[in-house]
């Protein structure tokens, strides 16, 4: 028996590829929950209360969340501290024509030499509608969909070589736009932002996974110039105590070592979930990482 995805309650238009529902994330995000996405859907259940998720990076629970026939009715609270991401993000809630026509010339002109020049543009100084164009084009038209820059904000990811990337997706984002209406972006940290969950709310955290040196490396490959370490880890740890002594459900996802077990003992439950990691360059290490999912 064939079990139909949902439709989408607003937009009745599919995407190019046709077997995907719109509503998707606009980027692929390092750490991106595609994989085991089934596995946090059905411990999360319905969600009744407000849904937070301060580390959204490419959104893809809180996407398959709203999606969902009923969405998300008490609404969403989301942040991330990678300032162009959420300028992206609330570029696609806010000005999606502006972005999409940007992309529209982007798709026009994709080569190898405009991949190139694009790359060289620092974008700060621009709208969001801007920051969100450049991020997108160089997200689908890079390697692997990565996003990392060095010291100096330059973006630097290597061209991707796919002949014909889809740069601009107009049913999804117009999908995106729809369930972003309402939603709540900020640029700040993950605390800050759980300041307002209470009793009956959900919160997803999905945190960097490594502590992240980064004053000692040369070109710099963490999400944010700030690194999340072993500190913020401990930090997230207690957060999620007081959270649930509040009332608030709490899940989280990580990866599964000695040092991340010992922060979550009872009452957290900890399930360790093995799925396949993508991005990697090089191929040989693109191997099973154990996940565990904590609540
Ligand atoms: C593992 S990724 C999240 C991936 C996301 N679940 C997805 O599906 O794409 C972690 C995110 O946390 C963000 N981040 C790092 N430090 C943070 C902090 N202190 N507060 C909030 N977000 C932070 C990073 O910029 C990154 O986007």
């Amino acid at each position: 028996m064939l079990v139909a995805e949902p439709q989408p309650a607003l937009s009745p238009r599919r995407s190019r590829r046709g077997e995907k529902p719109p509503g998707r994330p606009f980027v692929k995000w390092a750490g991106g929950k595609r994989a085991i996405l089934p596995a946090i859907l059905e411990r999360l259940g319905p969600v009744q209360g407000r849904y937070f998720e301060p580390f959204v990076g490419g959104g893809a629970v809180f996407f398959a969340l709203a999606r969902r026939p009923g969405g998300l009715p008490k609404g969403a609270v989301l942040s991330d501290m990678n300032l162009r991401l959420v300028r992206t993000w609330w570029a696609i809630r806010d000005d999606l024509d502006a972005v999409a026509s940007l992309l529209e010339e982007h798709q026009q002109r994709h080569s190898e030499d405009w991949f190139y020049r694009v790359r060289e543009d620092v974008p700060d100084h621009k709208s969001h509608a801007e920051v969100a164009a450049w991020l997108i084009y160089l997200n689908k038209a890079g390697f692997n969909g990565l996003y990392r820059v060095n010291r100096k904000g330059v973006f630097n990811v290597p061209f991707g070589k796919r002949a014909n990337p889809t740069v601009l997706d107009l049913p999804n984002l117009e999908r995106d736009h729809q369930l972003l209406q309402g939603v709540d972006i900020a640029h700040q940290d993950f605390e800050e932002t759980c300041l307002q969950a209470a009793e009956g709310d959900t919160v997803y955290f999905d945190p960097p996974y490594e502590p992240v040196q980064v004053s000692q490396t040369k070109s710099f490959t963490a999400y944010t110039e700030a690194g999340f370490g072993g500190a913020d880890q401990e930090r997230l740890a207690r957060l999620a105590l007081a959270l649930k002594q509040r009332g608030v459900r709490v899940l989280l996802s990580n990866h599964d070592t000695p040092d991340l077990r010992e922060l979550y003992p009872p009452p957290f439950e900890i399930e360790t979930i093995l799925v396949p990691r993508f991005v990697n360059r090089d191929g040989t290490k693109r191997g099973g990482v154990a996940e565990v999912l904590i609540r």
